[in-house]
């Protein structure tokens, strides 16, 4: 089956549009903007992604979903469906060793059990698998079930409170699955300390990853007899033991294989079709291919967690913060994923990256019967930020301070203690990214005092332009206790006079589009002094390459980026005693694992304080936003953005460009149009017809990208990340610049016109 598959990546040609930003020579290395290693096949419409595997014999699956949000599952009945012309096998619970799955609880099942209930309308209750894709999804028609229905409860307020209808009544006689609390300083004192005290609701919305290529891959048992997965995920090798314990096999019978990801996002941090594609091969022991409809990727897959915040924050006359009281409930929908985790993220971030002295968080994570919930870029942090963001906004305009100079006065340095009580690590560049941003889109700066630009007058009398302001952090890699790790292997092919012919890069970080495979190759390229163009990485299968947890969290460049810096190091070592030694080797293999808990362990939240030591290391992003509003219609148009990040040392200035380019896109879809909509659990959003999010009509008309690289000493050559963090300081941005052009604050995500248009019609009658 090998065949079927790439060999992997190479570059392709000489790296041309190499730009320096200074480290050492033309040779693709760190600090140049390469062409990317996977960009020419792409660009060609090879076919690589999972999708496009075809094997011989496969069969084809097709899932029959619940009906209903919530509702006992009375039968099923497959007799007509497995009757069908071209239906080979109709997959239920009874086909599955173990049922049971999660990636951190296994609260969901594989197939819905005949006398269990459906608690979500992406409850699986049977797969078909078919000889034809048309007859499976013909016969999944045929599947007979009979509901019983049950109350939904949609809303986490509503399921939080005692009584409430229960989700998983297995799992005790509350829905809410997490509750965190952090306790600093003397929170009453702060708020009689504050000349200035603003409260605020604020509810996000569910956001839909929308990454373009479905969910989708090829399940079979390969040579060796082992369960094989061709698929698009974002944490292969984490995917193992999970698959490996439905089946209830070894985890050694278990591989994946990812030959490209068409985007994730987060939402490939969850299994999506994989599972079932494992099922399927292990069940029928063929091939079995199984491709998502767009609607079924759009509905039947996790999306953002919706929040909903009350905000209390106080300040002195100068503009010192002096206590934050914040309540955040989150809406997992209806199994666990990574709630606990995401809100973990979310409750350390409360604050902002600002020094707090008194603060009062409490949090908690609410099953619900929505759709699951999961991780998508900024895990948490983008709707803690939306808060963070306006209360400091409110702040300003309520103490007729200055944006910039309010944030200046309070924004955590190096050193300076964090929500949770300890010191930020080295590197934090947040006042750089802020006065980069307020410089270039026009503040003026005098000592500590900063006086915004005035903004343009508007051409015509029913358009209002603001300009609006935010910043934002996010961590870097896995927090909270965790022992983030990562390793790589780095293969040496010499010449007979012992240089270095090539390398081989083997490292399991999944590239979901991002350049991962990129920014190693270019850090083994620094370090061997090797031509990038020397490098190459082979095509990502489980078996083959170490383990390199997930691409999340925006940690590959830094923890495999350290994996690989060691391994490329540990292979100059051996290379120059294997010269000395005159051994003639000449194949030299280096190897090292890099752990976080070598360099800055972390811990999790103390139970009464919420103490901790949260995370690793952390990236930055300010931004400036000057946009039109019509005051007639509601609707909104970015002129100009203004962002400024830090995410250390840049691997590949032209790749966080992309990454920068790509949050905001989803920051502007988050603050202006992104919403997954359902009604009393049913999907109202099927598809991207009914999707809003930003094309290229909809993104700000001109954008200024600047790039501030503070190192942190812990990362590869300095590096951070800088996946994630763009995106946070979007949506509060557009929103204070909607207040100065219309004086009405957007509490509650995204600002459509319909909502814009709304609160100016309120404002106005209010008024009357
Ligand atoms: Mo990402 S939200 O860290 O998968």
């Amino acid at each position: 089956m090998k065949s079927i598959l790439h060999e992997g990546w190479s570059f392709e040609g000489i790296v041309t549009g190499s730009q320096q930003s200074g480290m050492g020579k033309r040779n693709g290395g760190v600090g140049e903007s390469i062409i990317k290693i996977d960009a020419a096949p792409k660009a060609r419409g090879e076919g690589i992604y999972p999708q496009d595997f075809n094997l011989e014999g496969q069969l084809y699956a097709s899932v029959v979903w619940s009906q209903y949000p919530h509702a006992k599952v009375c039968s099923i009945d497959i007799t007509k469906a497995a009757a069908y012309p071209g239906v080979v096998k109709v997959l239920t619970a009874g086909d599955v060793p173990e049922n049971s799955y999660g990636i951190n609880f296994p609260d969901q099942s594989v197939f819905v059990v005949a006398g269990d209930k459906v608690r979500s309308v992406a409850d699986r209750i049977a797969m078909v698998v078919a000889e034809t894709h048309e007859a499976a999804r013909e016969a999944c028609g045929l599947v007979e079930v009979k509901y019983e229905l049950l109350p939904v409860v949609s809303d986490p307020r509503e399921a939080m409170k005692d009584g409430s209808i229960l989700i998983h009544p297995e799992r005790g006689d509350t829905n809410i699955i997490d509750k965190i609390k952090i306790r600093r300083g003397d929170i009453q004192t702060g708020f009689e300390e504050a000349d200035v005290v603003v409260e605020s609701y604020y509810t996000t919305q569910a956001q839909e990853h929308a990454y373009m290529q479905p969910d989708a891959g090829v399940g079979y048992i390969d040579d060796k007899g082992r369960v094989t997965v061709i698929v698009a995920t974002q944490a292969p090798h984490d995917d193992i033991p999970k698959i490996a314990r439905i089946l209830q096999v070894e985890e050694k019978d278990v591989h994946l294989v990812v030959p490209a990801v068409g985007g994730a996002f987060g939402g490939r941090e969850d299994m999506q079709t994989h599972h079932l594609l494992a099922v399927a091969a292990f069940v029928l022991r063929r091939p079995v291919k199984l491709v998502f409809s767009r609607e079924e990727t759009t509905m039947f897959t996790g999306h953002r967690h919706p929040f909903y915040m009350r905000c209390k924050s106080g300040a002195t006359r100068e503009g010192m913060l002096t206590a934050v009281e914040v309540e955040m409930i989150a809406d997992a929908g209806a199994y666990i994923s990574s709630s606990i985790w995401m809100l973990n993220n979310a409750t350390s971030n409360a604050a902002g990256p600002y020094k707090v002295p008194n603060a009062k968080i409490d949090s908690c994570a609410v099953y619900t019967n929505n759709v699951m919930n999961m991780a998508m870029r900024g895990f948490g942090a983008p709707q803690a930020a939306f808060a963070y963001e306006m209360q400091m906004n409110k702040l300003a305009v309520a103490l007729g301070m200055d944006p910039v100079e309010i944030r200046m006065k309070n924004l955590l340095e190096d050193g300076d203690i964090c929500l949770t009580g300890k010191p930020m690590p080295e590197g934090v560049g947040v006042k750089e990214t802020l006065k980069e941003v307020a410089l270039k889109a026009g503040w003026k700066q005098n000592g500590t005092h900063w006086e915004a630009p005035q903004v343009p007058v508007s051409i015509s009398p029913e358009k209002r332009i603001g300009l609006g302001l935010s910043t934002s952090y996010k961590n870097v890699g896995f927090s909270f206790g965790m022992d983030d790790y990562s390793k790589a292997i780095v293969e040496l092919y010499l010449q007979e006079s012992g240089q270095i012919d090539r390398a081989v890069v083997k490292c399991g970080a999944s590239d979901l589009g991002m350049g991962a495979q990129t920014a190693l190759a270019q850090i083994a390229a620094e370090i061997l002094d090797l031509n990038v163009t020397k490098i190459s990485v082979p095509v990502l299968d489980t078996a083959d390459v170490p383990y390199a947890g997930s691409s999340s969290a925006s940690r590959q460049t830094y923890t495999s980026g350290n994996a690989v810096y060691g391994a490329c190091q540990d292979a100059v070592k051996k290379l120059q005693q294997t010269l000395r030694d005159e051994t003639g080797e000449l194949k030299i293999i280096g190897e090292y694992e890099f752990h976080t808990s070598a360099v800055r362990p972390t811990s999790y939240y103390a139970p009464e304080t919420g103490e901790c030591e949260p995370h690793v290391s952390y990236g930055y992003t300010s931004q400036a936003v000057l946009l039109e509003v019509d005051v007639e219609t509601g609707e909104t148009k970015i002129l100009k953005l203004w962002t400024a990040q830090d995410c250390g040392k840049m691997i590949d200035p032209a790749m966080v460009n992309g990454q920068v380019a790509g949050a905001v896109h989803m920051g502007v879809g988050y603050g202006l149009m992104e919403e997954f909509i359902q009604h009393e659990g049913v999907p109202q959003t099927r598809g991207f017809s009914q999707y809003m999010f930003p094309t290229v009509l909809d993104m700000p008309e001109e954008m200024v990208s600047i790039n501030v690289e503070v190192p942190d000493p812990t990362g590869p050559f300095g590096a951070k990340g800088v996946a994630e963090m763009p995106l946070l300081p979007t949506a509060p941005a557009i929103m204070a610049a909607i207040h100065q052009a219309t004086g009405v604050w957007i509490d509650t995500l995204p600002a459509t016109a319909e909502r814009v248009w709304s609160r100016l019609n309120e404002k106005e009658k209010s008024q009357e």
